[in-house]
């Protein structure tokens, strides 16, 4: 721990500046206060905004860890009900908790029967994403009642394991409405999580059923998409759970702030533009536009707001999208060819390694799962039934956490000074 010496406008004020676990100093400018000061900082990207001990990454390094854990152990060695329960109670569970943590997540479904009745009522040129948020605002509805005390661990466990457990049924059943695979094969109890949802999505028949080599790759993808410490959708959770609202309406939030193609829409952009590109012969084209400050067009899955190295996720993406294609018998898959020399060009040229901008994981998830035959549309919702653990794990970290303070930054005022309205 030091002192940072501050002077100005005649004031002179101490601030501390305190290294974290790994070492990374955070200045508490709380004492600014005094002084009537405030920091200037667009996007929030120098700026500590809680303490937490959920997730933690190295943008320089390129390194992820949940709750101490490496992000390639985890998804090597676990499933994603066991990194669920890793990121909501801060411990890998022990074979005993891990099934009954299963068996109580099964016990929340199926939806109830006026969740149906909506999904039904809506257009099937929805997007799926305009769906699920339609349907958390539905949980509010069903599970909200005035009366619900969330500062209560009771209440808060009970609400968070039932987001979990129903928003794989959810996004599958988004899909199944806009696909027109009608709800019939829907709901009948198949397996465990992942292996629920897949048939879910995927399942054209009730015999239809997925491959375990494709439950276990979705398993991985839903595992590294968990968590990411305070990017936007969780920070915009935080800052909606601040205000004290109720859990579901705080899900309602995540799933805007997620949507952006800046953000988790970024996958479903990824598709999009490399089919746009179409051929390896037009990459020039698209990274010369990627570079030209005139041109609004971003290479979609390329730079993040924190690794200035390679996404560690985007590294077992990349392998899973090589195990996916085996897989499904797609290994000469065009776009797949197209996105390897697209990273290696844009790797080559300087513009992108001066900037440090690395493929990031929606570089590859979006081939992956186009490959297993998952709408594009869906790449978003699939995102945001994995990051909904993350987002609950915030969520009840806050109530637990103190200060529990509501979410109030201030503003760098440049508008017009004081001014009288014209005389008529
Ligand atoms: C996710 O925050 C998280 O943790 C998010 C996420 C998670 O798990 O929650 O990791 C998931 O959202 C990953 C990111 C997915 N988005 C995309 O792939 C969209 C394309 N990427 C860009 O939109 C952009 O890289 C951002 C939004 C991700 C980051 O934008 P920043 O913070 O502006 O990036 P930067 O400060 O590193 O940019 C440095 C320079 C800038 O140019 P200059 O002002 O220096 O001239 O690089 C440029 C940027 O304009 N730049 C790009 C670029 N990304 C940054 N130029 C071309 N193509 C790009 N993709």
């Amino acid at each position: 721990m030091s002192t940072i010496k501050l002077t100005g406008m005649d004031q002179h004020i101490d601030l501390t500046l305190e290294d974290d676990v790994f070492s990374q100093p955070n200045l508490d400018i709380g004492p600014i206060k005094q002084a009537g000061w405030f920091c200037y900082d667009p996007g929030l990207t120098l700026t500590t905004a809680c303490q937490s001990g959920i997730t933690w990454l190295d943008g320089a390094k390129g390194r992820l860890l949940y709750r101490g854990y490496p992000i390639e152990q985890l998804a090597e060695h676990y499933c994603f009900t066991q990194v669920i329960y890793l990121l909501l109670f801060g411990e890998l569970p022990s074979e005993a908790e891990h099934n009954a943590f299963t068996d109580q997540l099964s016990t929340f479904n199926p939806l109830p029967e006026n969740t149906l009745k909506l999904v039904d009522s809506l257009p099937k040129h929805s997007h799926p994403m305009a769906i699920l948020s339609s349907l958390a605002a539905n949980l509010s509805v069903n599970y909200h009642h005035g009366e619900n005390d969330y500062k209560n661990p009771d209440v808060q466990q009970e609400a968070v394991l039932r987001m979990i457990a129903q928003i794989p049924s959810m996004v599958a059943l988004s899909n199944r409405h806009t696909q027109g695979l009608g709800l019939d094969a829907f709901n009948s109890q198949y397996g465990k999580y992942t292996e629920q949802f897949t048939y879910n999505v995927l399942a054209k028949s009730a015999t239809d059923t997925p491959t375990k080599e494709l439950v276990e790759a979705l398993d991985k993808i839903f595992i590294l998409h968990a968590d990411h410490e305070l990017n936007a959708s969780t920070f915009t959770v935080r800052t909606a759970g601040s205000t004290g609202t109720n859990p579901y309406a705080c899900l309602s939030a995540g799933l805007a702030a997620l949507w952006g193609p800046a953000h988790g829409g970024a996958n479903e952009a990824c598709l999009n533009m490399l089919k746009a590109i179409g051929s390896t012969k037009n990459i020039a084209t698209y990274i010369q536009r990627a570079k030209d400050k005139e041109d609004p067009f971003k290479l979609m899955g390329f730079g993040h707001r924190v690794y200035k190295n390679y996404d560690p996720r985007a590294k077992i993406m990349r392998q899973i999208c090589h195990q996916t294609l085996d897989i499904m018998n797609q290994k000469d898959h065009p776009l797949f060819d197209l996105a390897l020399e697209l990273e290696r060009v844009a790797l080559e040229d300087p513009y992108f390694v001066d900037k440090k901008l690395y493929p990031n994981i929606d570089f590859y998830s979006g081939i992956t799962l186009s490959a297993m035959g998952i709408p594009s549309e869906l790449f978003t919702p699939i995102f945001a039934l994995a990051r909904t653990t993350g987002w609950l794990s915030h969520w009840l970290e806050m109530y637990q956490t103190k200060p529990f303070k509501i979410t109030r930054p201030r503003q760098w005022y440049v508008g017009p000074s004081q001014r009288d309205v014209p005389k008529d």
